[in-house]
Order: C-alpha cells, then structure tokens, then sequence
C-alpha cells in the first residue's frame, strides 16, 4: 500500500501490480532479473575470485567476496563497484585503511578480464617480492590509477605506455622498481596528476623532456627520486603544460639550471617545492616572473642573495629559504621585499642562515602569523616597540645573538609560540608579557634577563 500510495502515476502501478503477480506465481524470476541487470557479471565475478586466490588476506578483508549464494553479487563485495547500468566491475579499491592489516601475496593477471575498470587502488598493499603488475598497462579504461607503496619490484620501461587515457598516476613509494626510462609519459598525454615520488629515477636522465611532453600537466610529484639537472631538454617546449600548478621535486640533486626549465611553467605555477636540493648561486630574479605562487619551499640548499625578486608576488603566502646561505643585514632584506609581498606573506622561515643586525619591525608583513628567525647571526636589538597589531602566531628568535632587553611585545597580541632563548637579552622582562593571552609557549631561558618575575607577568597567560 505504500509504494502504491507513493507512485503517482498508472504506468508505475501497472508494472507493480504485475510484478507481484508474477511474484506469486515464479518466486525465482524477480532475483533472476535482478542477477542479470543489477548484479555483476559472472565472467568478472571468477576473474574476481581468482583475484583473491592469490592473495594472502591474513585479516579477512576479502571476507565479503565468496562463491557461497549469499556472496552471489560481487558489486556489494568490498572495494568492488560496479556500473549501475551494465553490471560492469568499474572501480576497484583495496588500499590499505589499517597500518596493521593490509594484503599481500600476488597482483594476478585475472584482472584483465575487468576491461571495464576506471578506478584501480592498492595502495599499501604489501606484494613483497613479486614484479610490478606490468599487465595493468593493457586496462585502457582506466582513469585512477594508484599503485603506491606496493612493495614490488622489477623493471618498468614502457609497459604502461597504452594508458594514453589515464589523467590520474601514482606510482609513489616503489623504491624497488627498477625506473629503466619514463619514456611511456610520452603517450599519456591525458595525465594531470602524476606521482613517482620515492621511486628511483636516477636512470631517468630526461625526465625534463618527458615532463615537457605530458601537455595537461597540473600536478608533478617527484620528491626523493634521486634527480639530477644534469641534462636540460633538447627540444622545443611547445607542449608543455599551460596548467602545472605543483611541481615537488624536493630531497634530490637538482641544481640552478632547472630554473630555466622551470621558467617554462611560470604563469601556472602555485606550489613549488624545491628543498634539499643543490640549489645554488643567486635567488635575485629566478622567481621574478611566477606572479602566481603562493608556496615556495627552497629550504636546505646554497642559495644566496635577496628577498627582492619576490617583491610583486602578490599571492606568495608562504615563503620558506631555511638552511641556505643567506647574508647581510635582517633590516636591509625585510627593506628589499616591500611591495605587495608584505601583504600577502603569512608564512616566512629564514631559520639556519647568516643574517646579521637588528629584528626590524615585522608588523609590516600585515598578514604574517609564522616567522622564523632563529639559528641566524641577528645581533642587534628588538624595535622598542612595534608600529602595529599584528596577526602573528608564531615568532621564533632563539639562537641569535640579540642584545638589549625583551621590549615592549603588546602589539603581538595574537602571539600563541615565543621562542626567545639562547641570546644575549639582559634587562627586565617587560610585564607586556603578560598581555599576550594567546600564549602557549614562552621560551626565554639562555639570555642574561634580570628583575623580578611577578604576578603580573603571567596572570594574563591562561593558555
Ligand atoms: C547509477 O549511477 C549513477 C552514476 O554513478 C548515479 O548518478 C545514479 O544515481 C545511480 N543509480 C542508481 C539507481 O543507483
Ligand atoms: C587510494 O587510497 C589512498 C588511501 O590509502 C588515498 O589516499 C588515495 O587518494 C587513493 N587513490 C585514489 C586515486 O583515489
Ligand atoms: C599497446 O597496444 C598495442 C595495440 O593494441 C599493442 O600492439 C602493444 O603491444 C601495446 N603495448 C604495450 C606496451 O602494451
Ligand atoms: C638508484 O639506483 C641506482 C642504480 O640504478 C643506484 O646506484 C642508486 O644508489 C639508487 N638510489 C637510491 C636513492 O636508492
Ligand atoms: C606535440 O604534440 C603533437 C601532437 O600531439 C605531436 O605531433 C608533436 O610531435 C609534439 N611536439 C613535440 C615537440 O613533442
Ligand atoms: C623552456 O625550457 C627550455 C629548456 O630548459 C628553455 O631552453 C626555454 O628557454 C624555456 N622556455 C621558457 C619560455 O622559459
Ligand atoms: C620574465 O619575463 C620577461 C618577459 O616575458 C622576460 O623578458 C624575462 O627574461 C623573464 N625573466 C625570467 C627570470 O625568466
Ligand atoms: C654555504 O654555507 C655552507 C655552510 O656555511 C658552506 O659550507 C658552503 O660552502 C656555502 N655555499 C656557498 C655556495 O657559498
Ligand atoms: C653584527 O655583526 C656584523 C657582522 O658580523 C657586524 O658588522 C656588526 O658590527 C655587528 N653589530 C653589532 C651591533 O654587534
Ligand atoms: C628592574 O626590576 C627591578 C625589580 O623589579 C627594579 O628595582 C628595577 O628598577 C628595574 N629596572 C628597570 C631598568 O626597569
């Protein structure tokens, strides 16, 4: 009565009432329908099954998939979806949820019988010893792909090269697979994300050219890959990507001239992260022209220079040049960045470098809440006061040589970490201290501060 109620229009009531007829009269012909409309295909169902006979599922996370009648459809088994329409095994999604329970055993070719698959996981799986499943290079349909930290080893060179429809790759975390060539990038030209981070690349020595080819690029993820610069592409760039936005090739070898290289995707870039690389020379000019940053990380390389070619970047908020060989004077180099930087920058980490002086006024970064100073040569003093309420957070000034006393702090108001240790501050500790309400941590040991600590220090400080 109620499906009836809830069905407006004849047609609908007409087919119910004869599907309850027949109900009555064939029990078995609704579930016969069902099986061949809604439920999988019987072809992918064994592929399915011989899927899991080479796994080792120590945890029971196949438990779902059985041949008992009950387990019939294999679309409601876990990880499986299937198309709505066709019955097709379309996704396929058995990465690892739990650190302590995963898969192992071996990847088998059965799963070639699931032409039909788009989406494909295993990420975490643990198929230690066995080779990379080159067979998944024949799954055209694909769009996911995500064979990460899969524990296999082997050769790829071309195997993957017909995936020429895949826009999603990953392929991070196989340190074991041997990176013969990447050349296969070539043909996928459809990829806008791409992972190899972790994997060794050393062999790769054109991975520049190979980037170039790949013309919708948005995401490159090739950090810890052991890259070299060491050869710059030999031919024209004319499709390269127009819309890379994130390059990550930190913790390899790369040196200065990839600037070149990158200089090709300036207009698109937004996240660029260059740390622990070989960088060296001059960081004057090299960023000049990426207006569309927002992240820079060039952190523990040999970069000198100036904060001056990041003037214009109107939409850089985080900005990290810790670990180089950064010098001068601290004053000079915040004078040297103004323009519209000093509104959009939230993050600035300049930890680890040479820098000599005074700490100038730094609520002139309107929008700053992280600086890091520390671990520098600043052996100047704080700004009696500063001009401003700033939004700052975090304000690491420990391991420098600053002298004269803890200043005036009020306008700080939004201080939750104060890291001031290790200096050489002496004179009274300010009781603006104590107006910093949001303050978590206060570092102040290591400095020659006298006077008396009192009540009204810390009766503010309730966090
Ligand atoms: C079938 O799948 C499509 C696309 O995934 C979805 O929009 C639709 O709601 C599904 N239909 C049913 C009956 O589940
Ligand atoms: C695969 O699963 C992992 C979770 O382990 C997830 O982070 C990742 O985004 C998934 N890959 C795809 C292509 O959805
Ligand atoms: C790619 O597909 C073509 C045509 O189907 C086939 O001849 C070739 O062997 C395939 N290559 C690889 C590396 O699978
Ligand atoms: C990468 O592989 C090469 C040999 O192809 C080897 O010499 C090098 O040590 C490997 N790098 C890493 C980081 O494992
Ligand atoms: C650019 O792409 C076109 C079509 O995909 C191809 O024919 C041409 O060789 C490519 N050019 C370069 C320099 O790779
Ligand atoms: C693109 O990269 C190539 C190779 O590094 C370089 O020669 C060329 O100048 C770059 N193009 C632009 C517009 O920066
Ligand atoms: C920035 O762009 C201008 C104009 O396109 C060009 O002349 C200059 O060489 C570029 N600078 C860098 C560092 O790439
Ligand atoms: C950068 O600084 C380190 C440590 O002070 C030094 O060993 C290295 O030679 C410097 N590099 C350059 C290019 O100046
Ligand atoms: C700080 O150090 C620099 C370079 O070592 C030196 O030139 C300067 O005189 C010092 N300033 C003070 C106030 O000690
Ligand atoms: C420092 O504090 C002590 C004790 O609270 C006080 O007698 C002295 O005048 C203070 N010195 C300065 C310079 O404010």
């Amino acid at each position: 009565m109620l499906l009836i109620k809830h069905d407006k229009s004849f047609h609908n009531l007409y087919v119910l009432i004869v599907l309850l007829l027949l109900m009555k009269l064939a029990p078995g012909f609704i579930s016969g329908v069902k099986g061949a409309t809604f439920g999988c295909i019987e072809r992918e169902r064994q592929a399915l099954l011989k899927f899991k006979e080479d796994l080792i599922d120590d945890f029971g996370i196949l438990s779902t998939w059985g041949s008992e009648e009950e387990k019939r459809d294999c679309c409601k088994w876990r990880g499986v979806g299937c198309n709505n329409r066709t019955g097709h095994a379309t996704r396929l999604d058995l990465h690892r949820e739990n650190y302590d329970q995963y898969l192992s055993g071996k990847i088998s070719n059965s799963l070639l019988e699931l032409q039909y698959l788009s989406y494909l996981n295993l990420s975490g799986g643990n198929f230690q010893g066995n080779n990379f499943p080159y067979f998944i290079g024949s799954l055209k349909n694909l769009r996911y792909l995500d064979l990460s930290s899969i524990d296999v080893t082997g050769t790829l060179s071309n195997q993957l090269w017909n995936l020429s429809r895949l826009p999603y790759l990953d392929l991070s975390g196989n340190n074991d697979v041997n990176f013969k060539s990447i050349d296969f990038l070539s043909n996928l030209f459809s990829l806008k994300y791409l992972d190899l981070s972790g994997d060794n690349l050393s062999q790769a020595t054109d991975w520049m050219e190979m980037v170039n080819k790949v013309p919708f690029l948005e995401v490159l993820q090739l950090s810890e890959c052991d890259l070299s610069s060491s050869s710059p592409p030999s031919l024209s760039s004319t499709n390269s990507s127009k819309s890379l936005a994130v390059i990550d090739l930190s913790y390899n070898r790369i040196a200065s001239s990839t600037f070149n290289w990158m200089a090709n995707f300036s207009n698109s870039l937004v996240d660029l992260h260059l740390s622990n690389n070989e960088l060296q020379g001059s960081i004057r000019e090299a960023f000049a022209n990426m207006t569309s940053l927002r992240t820079l990380d060039l952190s523990s390389n040999q970069l000198q220079g100036d904060l001056s070619s990041f003037r214009q970047m109107c939409n850089l908020n985080e900005l990290y040049i810790s670990g180089n060989n950064l010098t001068g004077e601290l004053s000079q180099l915040f004078q040297d960045a103004h323009g519209c930087v000093e509104s959009s920058l939230e993050i600035l980490d300049l930890y680890g470098n040479q820098l000599h002086g005074s700490v100038p006024d730094i609520t002139r970064f309107t929008s700053l809440r992280e600086l890091d100073l520390s671990w520098n040569q600043l052996n100047g003093s704080l700004p009696q006061r500063f001009s401003q309420r700033s939004e700052l957070v975090s304000l690491h000034l420990n391991d420098n040589q600053l002298t004269g006393s803890l200043t005036d702090v009020t306008m700080l108001s939004s201080l939750r970490e104060l890291w001031i240790e290790n200096n050489r501050l002496d004179g009274n500790v300010s009781q603006s201290i104590g107006s910093l309400s949001q303050l978590e941590e206060l570092f102040v040991g290591g400095n020659s501060l006298q006077g008396v600590m009192s009540e009204a220090h810390f009766s503010n400080l309730s966090k």
